[in-house]
């Protein structure tokens, strides 16, 4: 089977990618409005783009034609924490997708525990052990959907200790979920390890 993108409509292309796409990391975005007001939402068009400077990037799409609450209060407030979602708070995150009115705590409302962060402005959630604490780098608007790209700087990453091991985050603690197309998540419960073959000893992943 061949599928020409120029053939398909908006939603099919949409579900093509983000079944191929897969399986895609979960930015867990909390964010605050210029009044003050806590909002939080996940993200899967999601990655890491470079080191230096720490740079992270997650793609946002209009709805109804406006931008999302998140890139309003991010472009307001310059400031966002991504979350981890995780086996134990995967249904709250679910909640936070919901379309609530502009001005609503979602983090409330969804029964979740804002805490305060160390470095930014906008709370981390409680219910997530690992936090990335993040000040805007840069947005950009593309194509004619249109959608807005988001690049954050990674100032600080909070991870709860039990998730520390040998000065190291442990893979199979953290319980990670990533996401797959449509209705479709992953558990990361049976990972595993392969050595890389060419590594260098002065590489990153001494
Ligand atoms: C797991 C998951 C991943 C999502 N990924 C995206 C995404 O990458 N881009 C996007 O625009 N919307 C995405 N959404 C939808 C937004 O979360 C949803 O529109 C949300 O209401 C936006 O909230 P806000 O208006 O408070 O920013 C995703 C939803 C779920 C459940």
């Amino acid at each position: 089977m061949d599928y020409l993108l120029n053939n398909l409509e908006y939603k099919d292309k949409y579900r093509l990618l983000t079944n191929c796409i897969v399986p895609r990391p979960i930015a867990w975005v909390s964010s605050i409005s210029k009044d003050g007001i806590y909002n939080a939402a996940p993200f899967s068009y999601f990655t890491g783009i470079s080191i230096e400077p720490p740079l992270v990037l997650f793609a946002v799409e209009r709805r109804n034609g406006e931008k999302k609450d998140t890139v309003i209060n991010i472009e307001n407030t310059k400031e966002f924490v991504i979350n981890l979602v995780t086996e134990n708070n995967i249904e709250q995150m679910n909640e936070t997708s919901k379309d609530f009115e502009f001005g609503e705590d979602e983090i409330k409302m969804s029964g979740l525990t804002a805490v305060p962060s160390k470095y930014v402005k906008v709370p981390s959630i409680l219910e997530s052990p690992l936090h990335m604490e993040c000040k805007l780098y840069d947005t950009m608007e593309i194509g004619s959907s249109p959608h807005s790209l988001v690049i954050g700087e990674v100032i600080a990453v909070t991870v709860n200790d039990e998730m520390i091991s040998d000065g190291r985050i442990q893979m199979n603690a953290l319980q990670a979920i990533g996401r797959m197309g449509g209705k479709w998540y992953t558990k990361t419960d049976h990972l595993f390890e392969l050595e890389r073959l060419d590594w260098r000893k002065s590489e990153l992943n001494e």
